[in-house]
């Protein structure tokens, strides 16, 4: 990441919106108010760049960032409960599925679960859709500033249970806190590594 050029591109609301696909792109997924666009934020180490805030369903478009002249970082919408309303909510999640299952240079998908959460069915529901669509997914865990020590190894043993079942799932996590820090570096090399 160092070194490379940061922008936003476009926010996306339908298919045909989307950039040509002409570049390997990584692309940011997880529930409502997981830390997508806060790991974006933290990972590019530019605070304001994707919007985050408290509100479950901040998100709404596909975003674009271009990383450097040869990649693209993707913030998408969360999926699950959103603050906002139901038809606007329904288009946005159709738009999603979409996209995870129909971009040909979607390279990964990072799959983000809440420390605090494990994964819930809509989590693995979404796992499903990549597994069928065979679009190789990683698990970021989100948020380990949240967790307690002592609590961490549980939970982990749930999401690496849930991952078994998912054919397209690298068995690899990575912890994360785009708070405090964590994770992040391992993170920058992975996508980095991907062409
Ligand atoms: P949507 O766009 O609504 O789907 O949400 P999102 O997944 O993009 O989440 P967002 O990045 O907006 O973050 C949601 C909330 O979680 C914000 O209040 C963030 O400050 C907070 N948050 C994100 N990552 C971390 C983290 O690593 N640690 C802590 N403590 N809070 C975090
Ligand atoms: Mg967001």
């Amino acid at each position: 990441f160092v070194g490379h050029e940061v922008d936003f591109v476009k926010g996306v609301v339908a298919m045909d919106g989307l950039p040509p696909d002409d570049r390997p792109e990584v692309c940011f997924a997880g529930r409502s108010n997981v830390g997508k666009s806060s790991l974006i934020n933290a990972l590019t180490g530019r605070k304001g760049l994707a919007r985050a805030s408290n509100t479950p369903g901040r998100t709404q478009e596909i975003n674009y960032f271009t990383l450097g002249p040869e990649k693209y970082l993707v913030d998408l919408p969360g999926y699950g409960f959103a603050n906002a309303p139901l038809p606007v909510v329904e288009k946005w999640q159709r738009l999603l599925k979409q996209y995870l299952s129909g971009r040909a240079t979607l390279k990964r998908a990072f799959v983000l679960i809440d420390f605090r959460h494990g994964v819930k069915k809509v989590d693995d529901e979404i796992m499903t859709l990549l597994d069928r669509s065979a679009v190789p997914f990683q698990v970021v865990m989100t948020k380990q500033d949240k967790v307690k020590k002592w609590d961490q190894d549980k939970i982990l043993e749930q999401v690496r249970d849930a991952l078994n079942k998912h054919p397209a799932a690298y068995p690899e996590m990575v912890v994360t806190s785009s708070e405090k820090g964590d994770g992040i570096p391992t993170l920058r090399a992975i996508i980095a590594g991907l062409d």
